[in-house]
């Protein structure tokens, strides 16, 4: 597995991976989302949004991104949001990802805190954010829609002193 910087060309693989059934439902994916809003996404990240993927064989089986607030008095404070491919999940990526965003926020950005938000049934996820060191901050409630349903999320966050 090698876990490099984006390409606008990884495009249509991170389209795919986002729209997929065993990924789309955890991360506010929509089944209409096109190549080109993936594109764009791409395109407009800035010096202060970080995103690597994992590539296996010459496809991208994973994504995560790290961005940091705009706003100047949270510089210290970046959100992040992670997927890995329905038919690789299980099998470290995921965690590959994590510690390679989370050496880039401790050591070269020295960032304080790493924020998320993840649906208060996702047992993966929120699984692998409390063996990195994450906590739940808070509940918030009727977050997102789900097939049907207004789901609660966890607000978790890992601080760097
Ligand atoms: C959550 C997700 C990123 C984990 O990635 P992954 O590559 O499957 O995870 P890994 O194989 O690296 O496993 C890392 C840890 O995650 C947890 N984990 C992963 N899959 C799990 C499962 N099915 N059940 C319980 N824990 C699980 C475990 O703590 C695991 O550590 P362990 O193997 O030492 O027990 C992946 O399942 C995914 O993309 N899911 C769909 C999208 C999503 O939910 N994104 C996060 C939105 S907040």
């Amino acid at each position: 597995m090698n876990i490099r910087a984006v390409k606008i060309e990884d495009a249509a693989d991170m389209n795919r991976l986002r729209t997929m059934d065993g990924v789309r439902e955890n991360i506010l994916g929509m089944i209409s989302e096109r190549v080109t809003d993936t594109e764009a996404f791409i395109r407009n990240l800035s010096s202060n949004d970080h995103m690597l993927v994992a590539e296996i064989d010459g496809s991208v089986v994973g994504g995560v991104v790290l961005m940091i607030s705009k706003m100047p008095r949270e510089s210290r404070t970046a959100g992040l949001g992670i997927m890995v491919h329905a038919d690789h999940q299980r099998q470290g990526v995921g965690r590959a990802l994590m510690a390679a965003v989370l050496d880039l926020a401790d050591n070269w950005l020295m960032l304080k805190r790493v924020e998320l938000s993840v649906f208060v049934d996702n047992n993966p996820a929120v699984a692998l954010y409390q063996s990195m060191g994450f906590v739940v901050e808070g509940t918030k409630k009727f977050a997102a829609i789900r097939n049907g349903v207004y789901m609660d999320e966890y607000l978790m966050a890992r601080y760097r002193m």
